[in-house]
């Protein structure tokens, strides 16, 4: 996997300094409602790639529709009580503010801003918050190039700004680019075009991989495509991934092969959520930059994944970076376990005859 890519960012110094800022009264959220009555939803903010809030502002749980997309993410927001989605009803407006959490992608931000702008009613206030690396001083620029910048602040390595929504209409541009015929947004991994490692694992797929098949991690559906259309023996492409606008793309990707092979998809997070089938072969390109969890953890979680969801005759083909100690994890829990390839940046492997704890067939 290519180190350009993160997992969508925790945000914790942006929360922080948004607790400074409204305990110094720079923001006001709305008082949280305890029973919202349908018509009175809208009186609620929207928060975008949203984060659970500092303890210190936890009275304002209740003022929040939250959107997030990211699986881990999702269930830790649901955990502390806020209401979340993974994703907003397209018809979502006339709410009085958003708060929009920055992620690692420009354009990304640039997109969830005009999505923020597009759903809070004139006269309302949309809060842009991110990391200090998150880029939000050019995001600002940005913006304050189409409305003026109502306020700004810094702390704790993040920065914080604020506009007032206008009538104006912000005007979205595309959304959605293609990548050799698969849909592809910003956000995504390797948005701009298949990465290295999952091309060199494209070549060691073959028509043995048949029967039911996992793809885990499957981003926008770039191994589930290609082995589709190199194996007429796949019998069922299952496809598990955290990112829910990823996984509608996979949906998009796969579903355009157009093959005969039982097709389904999977909002999951791999590294804590129980997979309720039995595969053949699970084919991955695991991520493994998780803010600061060491960079191996989540690669070794989905290999023990892995090892669960197979069959005892099943297969694993995997591509990680050569430098990620896969290689411990992997003979512990398979018994036959084979490098196919080793180059300067990749290793893959083949790993097969999972051991199988009593009771887990
Ligand atoms: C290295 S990318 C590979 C994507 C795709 N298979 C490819 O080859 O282009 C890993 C994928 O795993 C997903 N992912 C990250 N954490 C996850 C988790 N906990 N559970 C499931 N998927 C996760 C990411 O969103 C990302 O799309």
């Amino acid at each position: 996997m290519s180190g350009k890519w993160r997992n969508a960012a925790p945000n914790e110094n942006s929360a922080n300094a948004l607790a400074t800022a409204v305990e110094r009264d720079l923001i006001t959220f709305p008082e949280p409602l305890p029973a919202i009555p349908e018509a009175e939803a809208n009186s609620r903010w929207l928060m975008l790639n949203a984060c659970p809030l500092p303890a210190r502002l936890s009275e304002f749980i209740g003022s929040f529709l939250c959107e997030q997309g990211f699986r881990p993410q999702y269930l830790s927001l649901e955990k502390a009580g806020y209401d979340v989605v993974a994703e907003l009803p397209s018809q979502s407006e006339g709410h009085t503010g958003a708060l929009v959490f920055a992620s690692r992608s420009r354009k990304a931000n640039e997109i969830e801003f005009a999505r923020a702008w597009e759903m809070v009613r004139p006269g309302g206030t949309i809060v842009m918050a991110g990391e200090k690396t998150a880029g939000t001083s050019s995001l600002r620029k940005w913006v304050g190039r189409r409305t003026p910048i109502a306020g700004h602040f810094s702390k704790h390595h993040a920065q914080l700004f604020w506009v007032i929504r206008t009538d104006e209409q912000w005007r979205q541009g595309q959304v959605t680019n293609l990548v050799e015929d698969f849909e592809v947004a910003p956000g995504m991994f390797s948005a701009d075009g298949p990465d290295a490692g999952s091309e060199l694992l494209t070549g060691f797929l073959t028509d043995k991989i048949s029967g039911e098949v996992a793809d885990f991690g499957a981003g926008w559906g770039y191994l589930g495509a290609k082995l589709l259309e190199i194996s007429g023996k796949v019998t069922t492409l299952d496809s598990y991934e955290a990112h829910w606008p990823s996984l509608k793309a996979v949906e998009t990707n796969i579903k355009r092969i157009g093959s005969d092979a039982d097709v389904n998809f999977f909002w999951l997070d791999l590294t804590a959520e129980p997979v309720g089938k039995r595969y053949d072969w699970i084919i991955m390109n695991p991520p493994f930059h998780v803010s600061r969890a060491s960079e191996s953890q989540i690669g070794a979680a989905f290999i023990r994944t892995a090892q669960n969801a197979l069959k005892p005759s099943g297969s694993l083909l995997m591509v990680a970076n050569r430098e990620l100690p896969y290689e411990k994890v992997i003979s512990v829990l398979f018994s036959d376990v084979q490098t196919l390839e080793e180059n300067e940046k990749y290793k893959v492997f083949h790993a097969s005859r999972p051991f199988k704890k009593k009771g887990n067939t």
